[in-house]
């Protein structure tokens, strides 16, 4: 696919490129250490509105506003009037003020009650705002060079896999974008975890994600504050398809029987007799023998191995979409998913993610 983003190394010049073009009101991918962000000046709704059309967002689900490292209280962000005056003084700002200090710069967004400053568009409406201090030193070092936030979803089309290098973006969004500034690969690989702090300094879930829900645990009492089921449905991230490839992916947990991954395959236009496989444990790791014989001899099989004893889940959050992506680019009839080998660490965004993408071949 052609595109005519510039992709720009990191250098005093590429960073005054993409302040002069953010100063304009224009849109610039930049990387943060979950993902690549599609930034645009946070205050300015013309900008906002930008971010929506290039990625054909819908425009009810709200942005994530990151502002620099100069704003790690709540009272600084208060001053500026991005965040609610009334939210001083109480246990709310009490919760969000620990977790800024012990948390920001990471893969931490935090809701909390919107400003006056800060135009209705960026929230989708809503009377919260999600706020992150990204943790990669391009964004950062932009950030401390402007004095507005800059509001940045993910820099890909709206509900495909998200982007972890400076060419998955061009690859995604380069022809509607006209720079992305290239930090390399994420570190992290999986989007930041959102919490909505509540005016009793209690916390919600609403997403799973690069900062271990163990971590915030050290910080809020887990069992009084921090209600990981939300009941609702309180971020359009929550829905169920979400990050998903083109190419059906089928996990692995959810085949109780061969039989319904033969009838998916056998119900599918044009079966090419391609078989992805990402490999996360180490079942199919020891060999496709799992698998029954009818459909590894009449499968040609591409497998995507990621599975390196990996306890946390680091290394495969960081590999993740990547791999997703090179499956969804092999021509495959479908890509079936290994199960996570635990819950713990990284490996609860990951499940998620996964879930999120996959099909269920049940209602097929
Ligand atoms: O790691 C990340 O969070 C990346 C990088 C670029 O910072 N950003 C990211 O943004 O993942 P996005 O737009 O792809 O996902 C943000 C999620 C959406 O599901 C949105 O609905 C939710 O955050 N969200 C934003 N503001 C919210 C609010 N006020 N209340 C509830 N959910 C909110
Ligand atoms: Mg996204």
């Amino acid at each position: 696919m052609s595109f005519s983003a510039q992709i720009l190394k990191p250098s005093a010049q590429s960073y005054k490129i993409a302040r002069d073009a953010l100063e304009n009101g224009g849109i610039v991918a930049i990387p943060t250490e979950t993902v690549y962000g599609l930034a645009a000046n946070a205050t300015s709704e013309s900008a906002i509105e930008k971010i929506y059309k290039a990625k054909n967002r819908p425009m009810n689900n709200p942005l994530i506003v990151h502002v620099g490292s100069k704003f790690k209280t709540v009272r600084a962000l208060v001053d500026k009037g991005w965040v609610a005056p009334e939210v001083l003084h109480t246990p709310l700002e009490k919760t969000a003020n620990a977790l800024m200090l012990s948390c920001w710069p990471g893969p931490l967004t935090m809701v909390l009650p919107k400003g006056p400053k800060l135009p209705a568009m960026v929230s989708a409406g809503l009377n919260t705002i999600g706020f992150r201090m990204p943790n990669h030193t391009c964004f950062l070092t932009l950030l401390d060079s402007i004095d507005y936030p800059l509001a940045a979803p993910s820099a890909n089309r709206s509900n495909s896999i998200s982007p972890t290098t400076a060419d998955h973006v061009a690859k995604e969004i380069g022809d509607a974008i006209p720079f992305i500034l290239d930090g390399g690969s994420c570190n992290v690989g999986v989007e930041s975890t959102i919490i909505k702090i509540l005016e009793n300094g209690k916390a919600v879930v609403l997403r799973v994600g690069g900062l271990p829900l163990s971590q915030l645990k050290q910080y809020i009492d887990i069992n009084d504050k921090l209600i990981s089921e939300p009941k609702v449905l309180l971020a359009p991230g929550m829905q169920k398809t979400h990050y998903a490839p083109k190419t059906p992916l089928v996990l692995l947990t959810a085949i109780f029987d061969y039989e319904d991954l033969y009838r998916f395959l056998n119900q599918l236009e044009k079966p090419t007799k391609r078989l992805g496989i990402l490999a996360l444990n180490s079942l199919l790791q020891e060999g496709c023998v799992q698998l029954p014989a009818a459909i590894t001899q009449s499968y040609s099989i591409t497998t995507h191995d990621l599975a390196k004893g990996d306890h946390e889940g680091v290394s495969v959050a960081r590999d993740l979409y990547g791999a997703m992506r090179s499956l969804d680019e092999s021509d495959l009839d479908v890509i079936l998913v290994d199960t996570c080998p635990s819950k713990e660490g990284l490996w609860a965004a990951i499940n998620d993610r996964l879930l999120r993408a996959s099909t269920n071949i049940a209602d097929q």
